[in-house]
């Protein structure tokens, strides 16, 4: 089995009494595009400066492309890129000159260094601001050269804290372009609190809500997640149930309220089975006419939903 390119167990990072990561797990494989989801204060952040060695976790470990971040840190850096929730940069250089500073730091060879950063440039789309000084960018341009930084050294991983944050609908587009295209090349995991966005891009979402991991799944598979179908028909809750649990395929229900002299149900049905022509006749044979039926699919955002609104 290939090594997973990051990989945390059991991590924990508490801050006097409040535990801002609380014993999580999940590993990430090479190039996988991965969005780290949760409300504000959930973690994120915490988790991802201890992947790459800001903070040194208060239990548990972290290993990053096999190195483990509290004891081979220098490892773990070579081999990173993080972009960190507010970009530090310094206001009186200009763009071209701050990368460039950067990719000496950074021990980027001279002889490709502005091949480099053209390249850099380039994928983060900020061609047009190379020569501007930093201090007068606007946040949605600090933070792309934040992301050009992050490739200067072409690390195999890619921690972007909140890469979308404070952009205006065409810089996110364009960023989202940008991180579309480093997948696959690199590992990505990628902070943010807005799920169409996560939507487009990933492979797999994590969930994390107060320090925990409540969600680790693929997109694809909650796509294809066992469908609900949403029944009302004229009736009392009583009256309607048994017929619904004698359709065969019917694997569970819970009754949802509505207006007075109708029922309503969600329904489970195994999985592959369309059970709603059985369900619709069976309860118009029995006198209870419909008023809706409709298959729903649970959305990334009723999980999260679910997850982080509702603390399920
Ligand atoms: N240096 C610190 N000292 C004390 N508490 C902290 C510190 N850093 C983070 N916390 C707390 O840890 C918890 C997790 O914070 P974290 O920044 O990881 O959340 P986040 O998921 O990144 O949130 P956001 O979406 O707002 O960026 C919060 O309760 C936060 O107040
Ligand atoms: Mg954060």
């Amino acid at each position: 089995m290939t090594q997973p390119a990051i990989q945390v167990q059991n991590l924990c990072k508490d801050y006097g009494a409040i535990k801002a990561v609380d014993l999580i797990n999940f590993e990430v494989a090479p190039g996988e595009l991965v969005g780290f989801l949760g409300n504000n204060g959930a973690g994120k952040s915490t988790t991802m400066r201890i992947l790459t060695t800001y903070i040194p976790a208060s239990s548990g470990y972290a290993r990053v492309g096999g190195f483990d971040v509290m004891y081979q840190s220098a490892e773990v850096r070579k081999r990173l890129g993080y972009l960190p929730e507010s970009v530090p940069l310094y206001p009186e250089m200009r763009v071209e000159e701050y990368l460039t500073y950067r990719a000496k730091l950074k021990g980027v060879e001279r002889s490709g260094r502005t091949k480099r950063i053209d390249y850099c440039l380039e994928r983060s789309r900020i061609k047009e601001v190379r020569r501007r000084l930093l201090g007068t960018l606007s946040k949605g341009y600090r933070q792309r050269v934040g992301l050009a930084d992050t490739l200067l050294s072409d690390p195999p991983v890619l921690i972007l804290d909140e890469p979308l944050s404070g952009l205006d609908p065409v810089q996110q587009e364009e960023t989202l372009s940008a991180i579309r295209e480093l997948g696959g090349q690199h590992t990505v995991l990628f902070s943010s609190h807005h799920l169409p966005d996560v939507e487009k891009v990933c492979d797999r979402v994590i969930i994390i809500n107060r320090g925990r991991i409540k969600f680790d799944g693929r997109l694809s598979d909650i796509r294809s997640s066992v469908p609900t179908v949403l029944i009302e028909a004229r009736g009392t809750v009583e009256q309607i149930e048994p017929h619904l649990r004698a359709v065969s395929g019917v694997l569970d229900m819970k009754s949802i309220p509505t207006d007075a002299e109708y029922a309503a149900f969600e329904v489970k049905a195994e999985s592959g089975h369309d059970i709603r022509e059985s369900l619709a006749k069976r309860l118009h044979d029995r006198g209870h006419p419909i008023r809706r039926l409709e298959l729903q699919r649970e959305k990334l955002e009723d999980i999260y939903m679910r997850i982080s609104v509702r603390g399920e």
